[in-house]
């Protein structure tokens, strides 16, 4: 039990020292996790002239779901991810359909975001979500529109996209609980990725 607490020192230590250090060096990417562009001014709190639909309202593993942006008014920049309800971090990833006005980011693994490719306005862009092959639980989709520089609303969401737990198993709906045990060193990987990606 010791020697196991020692562990957890040493990797949590390590993890903070990690992740204390890579800040000022400008390697982490901040509007990934709270999709607030870096433009100096809040965002709109007023109903978004833009909305995203899903394909599809349920997800099985691998599935692909084509998202969609539109607007009444054009937007010059976008950030699309599929968050589980109420989470921090992107869910699954995408296939670009559209390389010429948008392009992959890497939110949480390569893939996981989608943005805008140059300011172009645009009233309207799809990409293809391709589900995680373990489930995420309920999710829905997320973007940040940004209208003009100081213009923008943040995180509008899609409706509920629910997942289909038949397709996913009976295992992966339940909790193991081994895995707190590696729950430092799965902080402490992701902690070396943020800093190094
Ligand atoms: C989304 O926005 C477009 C363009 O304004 C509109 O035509 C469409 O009806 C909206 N869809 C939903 C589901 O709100
Ligand atoms: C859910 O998964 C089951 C098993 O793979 C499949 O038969 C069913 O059609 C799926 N339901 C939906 C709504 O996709």
């Amino acid at each position: 039990m010791e020697k196991l607490s020692f562990y957890l020192f040493l990797l949590i230590g390590g993890n903070f020292l990690l992740v204390v250090t890579c800040y000022p060096n400008g390697q982490v990417t901040p509007s990934c996790s709270n999709m607030i562009p870096d433009h100096g001014v809040s965002a709109q709190t007023t109903l978004a002239p833009y909305n995203i639909t899903a394909s599809k309202n349920t997800y099985s593993p691998g599935e692909k779901i084509t998202v969609t942006l539109q607007g009444s008014d054009v937007f010059e920049g976008f950030l699309l991810q599929a968050r589980k309800d109420g989470g921090t971090a992107a869910v699954g990833t995408f296939t670009v359909t559209d390389a010429t006005n948008s392009q992959g980011l890497n939110c949480n693994g390569p893939n996981s975001a989608v943005s805008h490719k140059s300011s172009t306005g645009l009233t309207n862009i799809q990409a293809t979500w391709v589900a995680p092959s373990s489930s995420a639980g309920d999710l829905e989709f997320r973007a940040t529109f940004v209208k003009s520089k100081l213009i923008f609303w943040v995180q509008v969401k899609s409706s509920q996209v629910t997942v289909n737990t038949t397709a996913f198993g009976s295992s992966s709906s339940s909790f193991n609980p081994n895995i707190m045990l590696h729950l430092p060193l799965i902080l402490f990987v992701s902690g070396i990725l943020v800093c190094y990606n």
